[in-house]
């Protein structure tokens, strides 16, 4: 097709529809404050857009609806599972192969293996389950992204990079024996979904084998970090993106995957290494608490849709729409005049919601506030990344707040239209008029851990 900027259409058709509920503002009102101002803690009947996440939200194909037919059952050895098998290994070079309910199943074997009090692990960014799995060993989980991260708005094509120069230091100063695993999350989630670098991915893994350190690939997102590859890092244009991929994972000497992302199903994750030794260790701890080898927390018709997904996913046409769709959101989100993380990542936009609301002080949760915005004025789901996500308390009681505010917009893959991301574009018109308005909001009820899930708010007058 010709290069002219034609709408950005979706690749697939709709075979099966979902209604969706058509509420009120005075309707949302009542429903977010019986939810305690915590859209956590809404049914999902009554939101109209759901950008809470990514993960598992996604719609399966036709192919992957009959492979759910074809799923064969069997404990053992199931043909299932003989088809995942192949696809994973033809992907990840990685020789053993384990199956997971989700991620943080494949985190938790793999770092209770690897962890221990003395020891320490280092990311570009720990998602938050592959902290909280590492640091439930004793463990201590460093993040080390990159300098360009630092600036949410500088345009910088690889701003999920590690900082090699940190990674270095920090290897000497430990000690080479204490570090259990480089960790490297591909794409960067916690950090705006940014992309890796192979360059990085390379220098990496030389560093990894000059002091004998094991490099593990958190790469639940790693078809879109090989769409961004392709597209951004010399000498990669003319490779599939699918090529890139089996590039990319070869370099680690493990692979943890939260398959309800570019697994593209709703349940599943994996485990794989190339060592034997440590695949035996982790293949014990999978029985003992996952389910036998060939099946991990999965039935044979899951496995069999995420065979099916793991080739669906790295389809060209897919992955251009996938990618060009977020940037789409975010691209006119700036055009309007909206702080967003910059670049747009793959599978969210980012919004700097102290910048956006910037009479509310971080104290009273800007991000909350624009999170419940959304969902009054637009029966939006979002989610807040910042100060309610990670704040702490100092001795006083004071709140020592996150690096950022932001709001997460993630989008579900092959589930909405750009009709529906037309809609979110118009509900942020509505925000824009009435920001200076906007008040924050103060925690009535929080849990001792990860509060953001369970806390409960109110506004401040
Ligand atoms: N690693 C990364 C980079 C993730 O983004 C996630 C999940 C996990 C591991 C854990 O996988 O949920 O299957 O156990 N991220 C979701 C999100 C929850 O909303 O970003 P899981």
């Amino acid at each position: 097709m010709s290069e002219k900027m034609r709408t950005l259409t979706e690749p697939f058709k709709i075979k099966m529809v979902e209604p969706l509920k058509m509420t009120t503002e005075a309707y949302r009102k009542e429903a977010l404050e019986k939810a305690g101002y915590n859209p956590f803690l809404l049914r999902s009947d009554d939101v109209f857009i759901d950008l809470l996440t990514d993960s598992g939200t996604g719609a399966m194909s036709d192919k992957q609806w009959s492979g759910i037919m074809l799923g064969d059952e069997s404990y053992a050895g199931a043909r299932s599972w003989v088809h995942l098998e192949k696809v994973v290994k033809d992907l990840t070079g990685m020789e053993f192969i384990l199956p997971t309910h989700q991620g943080r199943a494949a985190e938790r074997i793999l770092y209770s293996i690897l962890g221990g009090s003395d020891k320490t692990f280092i990311s570009n960014t720990h998602f938050d389950t592959t902290r909280a799995n590492i640091e439930y060993t004793g463990a201590q989980a460093i993040d080390i992204v990159c300098r360009e991260a630092e600036d949410v708005e500088a345009d910088s094509p690889f701003k999920g990079n590690i900082d090699l120069e940190k990674l270095v230091q920090i290897i000497e100063e430990k000690g080479a024996e204490n570090i259990a695993a480089v960790v490297m999350t591909v794409t960067n989630n916690s950090s705006g979904g940014q992309p890796v670098s192979m360059e990085n991915m390379k220098a990496v893994r030389k560093i990894c084998d000059k002091y004998h350190v094991m490099m593990v690939i958190d790469g639940c997102r790693i078809a879109e970090n090989s769409f961004f590859v392709q597209q951004r890092e010399a000498n990669f244009s003319d490779k599939s993106c699918k090529e890139i991929a089996q590039e990319m994972l070869n370099l680690g000497d493990a692979f943890v995957m939260s398959a309800k992302k570019d697994g593209m199903v709703n349940m599943g994750g994996l485990l794989t290494v190339k060592d034997e030794a440590l695949s035996v260790k982790c293949k014990n701890l999978l029985i003992i608490s996952e389910g036998f080898t060939t099946y991990g927390g999965l039935s044979g018709r899951d496995m069999e849709a995420l065979a099916i997904g793991l080739v669906e996913v790295f389809d060209e046409d897919y992955l251009n729409y996938r990618i060009k769709s977020t940037t789409y959101l975010g691209q006119k989100l700036k055009e309007k005049g909206i702080p967003v993380v910059w670049p747009i990542g793959g599978h969210a936009v980012y919004i700097d919601a102290k910048k956006l609301y910037n009479q509310i002080p971080v104290d009273q949760y800007p991000g909350q506030a624009l999170v419940i915005d959304l969902y009054i004025q637009g029966g939006i789901r979002s989610v807040e990344v910042g100060s309610v996500m990670f704040g702490k308390y100092d001795s006083a009681g004071k709140l020592i707040p996150a690096a950022n505010e932001l709001v997460r917009l993630a989008i579900p893959r092959r589930v909405y239209t750009q009709s529906h991301i037309d809609y979110v574009l118009d509900i942020f018109d509505d925000i824009l008029e009435m920001k200076d308005q906007k008040k924050g909001y103060e925690i009535t009820y929080e849990p001792e851990f990860l509060r953001h899930f369970t806390a409960n708010f109110k506004p401040i007058k």
